[in-house]
């Protein structure tokens, strides 16, 4: 299809990528072999086929678990070296990555271990392969704000890695309201905020996310359609949505891919781009996400590029760098 031919084409960013959700079943085998780790799984076959997930929590008890393979610096070196590569092949030009230090501090690991793996492999991706680079520090919701405010502290000596922070984890009966102390001290640091927000919550934890973190961006938000006047506030605002298809169809936030409202989201003049969220367990890097909607959605040439412009627009890049891109 020539809208495919283009998807492939273009310079893209991704803004919505958890590092530990590239994490691919192969490397998961390696790591547990080299660090002594026993996963509940003979091999790389029974891992994938147990990647069926009926909602957001049987998918985040999978990857948590998957995640504990991860031990050394050189691990977060490699995981994030092989995700740059990946993003190289689909022509990725720069990325905004997640990262969930929490997943990682309670078993023990330091999180400047993290930290420091997960920058050497972005800087070489800058140097060898030409792919700019933030890392957003994401706070896991499922756990209290006192734990969020004590990982905070841990990561002050690295702050000059972290270009923002972020909430994910468990949406549903973890509202933003829960984190607004430490969301505001973040901000008092000079760091800019993203949230997850409507995903399988409610079109309301958008409002939170906005009002009371102070989110510049939100992750997923295609529940905002719930709610007409969110959705006219986003747009006006130019709010941007980091939508993650593959992941909402694999999550079961939509049961076909035809019926998702991404067309709807540009139609109503959002600032929505398509991202791959966890693409070692969603069957797809950001391309392939790109792909499935075409095909789907029939999406037209100028919708594939008005999503990948959206992707620009909404990145942290200086307007220079935009500029060049767009
Ligand atoms: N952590 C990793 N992927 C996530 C998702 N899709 N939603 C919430 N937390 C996550
Ligand atoms: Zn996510």
């Amino acid at each position: 299809h020539p809208v495919d031919q283009l998807i492939l084409a273009l310079p893209k960013t991704e803004l919505h990528l958890h590092i530990e959700g590239t994490l691919e079943p192969e490397m998961m085998f390696e790591l547990a072999q080299k660090n002594g780790i026993t996963l509940p799984y003979a091999n790389v076959e029974e891992v994938r086929a147990a990647y069926s997930f009926d909602n957001l929590q049987s998918f985040l008890d999978l990857y948590y678990a998957g995640a504990s393979v991860l031990v050394t610096e050189e691990d977060f070196y490699d995981l994030t070296w092989a995700y740059c590569e990946r993003a190289y092949s689909d022509h990725i030009v720069h990325i905004e990555i997640f990262f969930d230090p929490q997943t990682h501090t309670a078993r023990g690991i330091d999180i400047g271990t993290v930290i420091f793996g997960i920058t050497r492999a972005l800087q070489d991706a800058t140097d060898k392969l030409g792919i700019s680079s933030r890392l957003i520090l994401c706070f896991l919701r499922h756990l209290s704000e006192a734990d969020g405010q004590a990982t905070l502290e841990a990561a002050l000596p690295y702050l000059a890695q972290i270009d923002g922070v972020g909430l994910d984890s468990s949406e549903l009966g973890h509202p933003p309201a829960k984190f607004q102390k430490l969301f505001k001290r973040c901000r008092d640091l000079g760091l800019p905020a993203v949230a997850h927000a409507g995903e399988e919550g409610p079109a309301s934890y958008i409002t939170e996310a906005l009002d009371l973190l102070g989110a510049a961006r939100i992750d997923h938000g295609v529940r905002c359609t719930d709610d007409a006047a969110l959705v006219v506030r986003l747009a006006t605002e130019r709010i941007p949505l980091t939508v993650c298809p593959l992941s909402n169809l694999k999550l079961c936030v939509v049961d076909d891919l035809a019926k998702h409202n991404l067309r709807n989201l540009l139609a109503a003049g959002l600032c929505a781009m398509v991202n791959s969220d966890d693409p070692a367990y969603f069957g797809g890097y950001l391309n392939a996400n790109l792909l499935a909607c075409r095909a789907a959605l029939d999406l037209s040439a100028s919708e594939v590029i008005q999503l990948i412009n959206h992707s620009f627009e909404a990145s942290w890049l200086p307007d220079a760098d935009k500029a060049r891109w767009r």
